[in-house]
């Protein structure tokens, strides 16, 4: 069914819960329900709780596609990256789209590991090579002996989902051995080639660090990629990083485009800092029917407990 959205401008909660559902949504658009799980963190960082549960849970939400945002891992290892694989296989959506956080990148295998466990697709390369400004790109291929040299996880992925065509921009903000965020222009510049290509009615984007909030540790050069978000009219962001929940939006006086960011916290981490694990649901995602809901998780001894907040 088609529908035409106009959505007020609706709400706003705590300091940490800044819940700005947007006015812009006029277009058309259909149906579309998204899953959103960040900061899984196997290894030593992974919670001590049933993970068969939390799938369990999962399974119960009717997701199109499910953005994992990063930090896959605690330390890049080749058996957390396998654990990963395990776990994302038993969930019950044929369309999973995964990127790299910064837990991810200790490796210099990292890329390989992404390739062998996650997804072996097409990854962007840079558009000029010669011109890469961020460190260790490629790994030098002189003094290492490795199968693959390119530490980048840049993709794109489309789904056809209820007739439209929905784009997801995986992109890697991740710096090799560094918690602070970097996205290299050349690949910005080789992803806006790739996107003159094609027409998509949707474009969602997928970051592991904020472009719209800071933190200790934070996408250096923000602006850029948000930029980037505005010249493409992609209309959400999606990213982990925090383990707290932001929600918020950004409206450009100047491009008269707007867009929503959504950060998710840990799914499933011990390393938790104001906030719970969770994750969040965007039933009708960018429709006027849209409701998302963010499922709290409280580990018990008897089980899991899952307290859901309601949004819209
Ligand atoms: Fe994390």
């Amino acid at each position: 069914m088609m529908l035409t959205c106009n959505l007020p401008l609706l709400y706003s909660t705590n300091v940490i819960e800044r819940l700005i559902l947007a006015s812009f949504l006029t277009r058309d658009i259909l149906f579309m329900n998204l899953l959103h799980i960040s900061d899984i963190h196997f290894g030593p960082y992974h919670w001590n709780a049933d993970d068969s549960l939390l799938v369990t849970r999962l399974n119960q939400f009717n997701a199109d596609i499910i953005l994992n945002t990063g930090d896959l891992t605690s330390d890049s290892l080749p058996e957390e990256f396998q654990q990963m694989q395990s776990f994302l296989s038993q969930l019950n959506c044929p369309n999973i789209v995964s990127i790299l956080g910064n837990h991810d990148k200790y490796s210099k295998r990292s890329h390989e590991l992404f390739r062998t466990y996650i997804y072996d697709g097409d990854f962007i390369e840079p558009k000029y090579p010669d011109k890469v400004k961020k460190a260790k790109v490629y790994i030098d291929s002189k003094t290492i002996n490795l199968d693959i040299h390119f530490s980048e996880i840049n993709y794109f992925r489309s789904f056809d989902i209820n007739g439209e065509k929905v784009l997801l921009i995986c992109v890697d903000s991740t710096k090799f051995q560094d918690d602070f965020g970097y996205m290299e222009e050349q690949i910005i510049a080789a992803m806006s080639d790739e996107l003159g290509k094609n027409t998509y009615q949707r474009k969602l984007l997928l970051t592991h660090h904020s472009i719209l909030a800071t933190d200790n540790d934070p996408l250096i050069n923000s602006k850029r990629l948000s930029d980037f978000v505005l010249d493409h009219d992609i209309e959400a962001v999606f990213c982990g990083h925090t383990h707290e929940l932001d929600i918020v939006s950004l409206s450009d006086l100047i491009r008269g485009r707007q867009f929503r960011q959504f950060m998710c916290g840990s799914l499933s981490s011990q390393n938790i800092a104001r906030e719970a694990n969770m994750f969040c649901t965007y039933e009708n995602f960018g429709t006027a029917q849209e409701i998302i809901t963010i499922t709290r998780i409280y580990p018990s001894e008897n089980g899991m407990e899952f307290v859901d907040t309601v949004i819209g």
